[in-house]
């Protein structure tokens, strides 16, 4: 069990990574008024538990399970059933679940009353290692990923492995989509995964390595906790391609069109001379040691079309964030037509 405190400019988070934590500060929360947001998946393994431990009459909103359920329709009965549950300005909403239970809920304590407490309690390995840490919420609108949202801190995320017992192996190969990402960023992780590439999903592993991801993560957010100075836009590596992909395929989750994302994207950096050698050799075995197959795309050009709708993009161009060398990525800036050119030649040699 180990504490991080993550010091952004507009609060602070404290971070409880490890196996034990949630027995140990879950409970407390109830003390105060609490309200739960959680989705069908979750509630139906881990109801017992929340009644254990919030007690068996806890005011909550049960979303359906899956990315469709971020829609402002979901956040506006959110808030309403808060409102219909006498939840006070002093409150604490509690976001049990995923990335998507993550980024409603936060939203929804940013909102209700002008913002009350928020604590994640992320169920799933991408969530734990990314999502519930750094205070990004939001829901989709218009198709549009993420296009209503704010930047609205944690007090406490609870990041306790036990939550990954019952994860299908679909979801920890997401999880180790945004995992293998932290390794092209910093080089400490990158040692780690390249030394355990057998034991990537080992409990234990995945335990300590979370701890490391969440770390870097915290860095990063305290430097540029709103995606301000260009620091915290290297935590999207992989991210432009994988989300024009998600957008137009829509048929993996997120973590593993991260993890396709970062090979197309790491093809052009090789191309450009920006990444190569036996490094760009080590990520790409790391990417395969967790997908095995890129899969081959048809309409690869219509899918790199929805590469515009990046946030990261300015004057017209697509930019991308791409490996470097050992603990370093790099920006690289392309017209839409040069880096479809790119995918359609990487998407060739599949
Ligand atoms: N997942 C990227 C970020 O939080 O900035």
């Amino acid at each position: 069990m180990k504490d991080l405190t993550l010091n952004a400019q507009s609060a602070e988070s404290i971070i409880h990574c490890g196996a034990g934590t949630f027995e140990k500060y879950a409970k407390k929360l109830a003390e105060k008024q609490i309200y739960v947001v959680t989705d069908s998946n979750v509630f139906a393994i881990y109801r017992h538990m929340m009644w254990q431990t919030f007690g068996d009459n806890f005011p909550v909103t049960i979303l359906p399970a899956g990315e469709s359920s971020k829609t402002y329709n979901n956040l506006i009965a959110i808030l309403k059933d808060m409102l219909k549950a006498g939840m006070k300005r002093t409150c604490t909403v509690v976001a049990f679940g995923g990335g998507v239970v993550g980024d409603i809920a936060g939203l929804a304590a940013s909102l209700y009353m002008r913002g009350v407490h928020l604590v994640q309690i992320p169920t799933t390995l991408l969530s734990q290692v990314d999502s519930s840490v750094g205070g990004k919420t939001a829901v989709d609108m218009c198709g549009v990923k993420n296009v209503i949202g704010t930047f609205y801190q944690p007090e406490e995320v609870i990041a306790d492995p036990l939550f990954l017992k019952t994860l299908t192996d679909r979801e920890i190969r997401c999880g180790l989509g945004e995992i293998v990402k932290y390794g092209a960023l910093d080089g400490g992780i990158f040692k780690k995964l390249k030394l355990n590439t057998a034991r990537l999903t080992d409990y234990d592993f995945l335990e300590d390595i979370t701890y490391d991801c969440i770390a870097h993560k915290a860095k990063v957010v305290c430097e540029d906790e709103r995606d301000l100075s260009g620091k915290r836009k290297s935590l999207n590596l992989g991210h432009t391609t994988g989300h024009a992909l998600e957008l137009f395929y829509r048929k993996k989750s997120h973590g593993e069109f991260v993890l396709i994302g970062m090979f197309y994207e790491l093809y052009i950096a090789e191309k450009l001379n920006i990444c190569g050698g036996q490094y760009a050799e080590d990520i790409k075995n790391l990417i395969l040691c967790v997908l095995k197959k890129i899969p081959v795309y048809e309409n690869i050009e219509e899918a790199a079309a929805y590469a515009v709708y990046d946030k990261k993009n300015e004057d017209g161009n697509v930019s991308l964030i791409v490996p470097k060398c050992v603990g370093g990525c790099a920006e690289i800036k392309l017209s839409l037509s040069e880096y479809t050119a790119f995918l359609k030649e990487c998407a060739k040699k599949l």
